[in-house]
């Protein structure tokens, strides 16, 4: 039996993971010099940086004027949370979901919420919901990008600009590598963890003005704990979106973000960043198209993800053969990676179905997607003689 040779060149980058993401190109800890540290949030000092973190970001992701950017806790979960705690009740709800997070938020709201009208439209993983069949007069929940499915939505062109409800969107693996249409999304939610590489922890929270209309008009029948309070009186709190915000931030994590978005300035804005992403996808694709055991989990190319690009083993052999089997099969291939140092965190989601998921956003280099694509070729030619072995 021949064992196939081990490529020559290795990722310089072997950082993959679909989150927290690879720190942007030349980032190291010298970059958080300027932090406030031992500084209290609301002094002048650490309001002025949130407050540019807001502004920043509104200015790369062209947020509108009118929209409010919050700086809220606990991650992109926690922006979501908070927007579904807060807005949701007021009317029926669509909720929408093609794969493992957009699922979480169907049980938030069938299981814990417990709207009473709320109607569920799930697509399997590779696909996504046919929005026509979604009633925009109600609120509608969903995820951009498919993070554990690498499925996308394409465009909000389904969504109509009269729409009476709402539209919640999760958009943590999209933002800043994917258009988002501000006027189709009322909600729309992201971590600095992903695109831009920065560090969990925080959320942000983009609000259009109906949003706020809904919070400074309707007030949920549950009770609200105070980390997902935005109004006081009916009336939102406007601090919240000006950097104050409503506990202790990390200042350290708002540095690291403040960096990141410079990064993102400076390389050209959103055009570079999409543009680093597609440049990513498009390393993936070339190596897919040649090699005919490897497939993209997203059933069509309109809805494949530029970020969290997930890819599933085609080869006949291998799909014939168990779930177990195909996922035992796909963590080897990752475990070997990962001993050899060229990729790190790169196996599907755990209730995903069995392949790999390469992260392709902005601070991921195409030269070490390069390079890792015959390490792939490497390891899948590896795993399946240990198959053979073992026949
Ligand atoms: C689509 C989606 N939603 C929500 C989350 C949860 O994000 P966080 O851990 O930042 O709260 C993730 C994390 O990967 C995600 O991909």
């Amino acid at each position: 039996m021949t064992t196939a040779a081990k490529p020559d060149l290795r990722p310089a980058n072997p950082r993959f993971s679909s989150g927290p993401c690879a720190k942007r190109p030349g980032w190291s800890l010298e970059a958080l010099q300027d932090a406030a540290l031992g500084r209290s949030h609301r002094a002048k000092i650490g309001k002025s940086k949130l407050a540019r973190a807001i502004d920043e970001t509104r200015d790369i992701l062209n947020v509108p004027a009118d929209y409010r950017i919050g700086i809220v806790p606990a991650s992109d979960t926690g922006a979501v949370e908070m927007a579904m705690w807060s807005l949701l009740g007021a009317r029926g709800v669509d909720m929408v979901a093609w794969e493992s997070f957009g699922a979480g938020w169907v049980t938030d709201a069938i299981k814990q919420l417990k709207l009473d009208d709320a109607r569920t439209f799930e697509a399997p993983y590779g696909e996504i919901v046919d929005f026509s069949t979604l009633n925009f007069d109600r609120d509608v929940v969903f995820t951009w990008n498919g993070t554990t499915s690498g499925v996308r939505l394409p465009n909000g062109d389904k969504i109509p600009a009269n729409r009476q409800g709402l539209t919640i969107c999760d958009a943590t693996s999209a933002a800043f590598a994917q258009d988002l249409p501000w006027d189709k999304l009322d909600v729309v939610t992201f971590s600095w963890q992903k695109v831009m590489g920065g560090e969990a922890a925080h959320g942000m929270l983009i609000l259009s003005p109906r949003a706020v209309e809904r919070l400074e008009s309707y007030k949920p029948a549950w009770p609200l704990p105070k980390i997902f309070r935005m109004t006081k009186g009916g009336k939102l709190i406007e601090g919240i979106f000006k950097g104050e915000t409503i506990n202790t931030p990390s200042m350290l994590c708002v540095e690291d973000y403040l960096d990141a978005l410079a990064w993102g300035k400076e390389i050209g804005g959103l055009t570079a960043l999409k543009a680093r992403a597609d440049a990513n996808l498009a390393v993936i694709e070339r190596f897919v198209e040649s090699h005919d055991w490897l497939g993209f989990l997203a059933k069509t190319k309109d809805i494949r993800s530029n970020t969290s690009v997930c890819l599933t083993f085609t080869d006949p052999a291998l799909t014939e053969k168990s779930e177990d089997e195909q996922n035992a099969f796909a963590k080897g291939v990752a475990s070997l990676l990962e001993k050899e140092g060229v990729a790190l965190d790169i196996g599907a989601y755990r209730d995903a179905p069995a392949g790999l998921r390469i992260w392709c956003g902005a601070t991921v280099e195409a030269s070490d997607l390069e390079a890792l694509m015959p390490w792939l070729a490497w390891a899948y030619e590896t795993q399946k003689g240990e198959l053979k072995k073992a026949a």
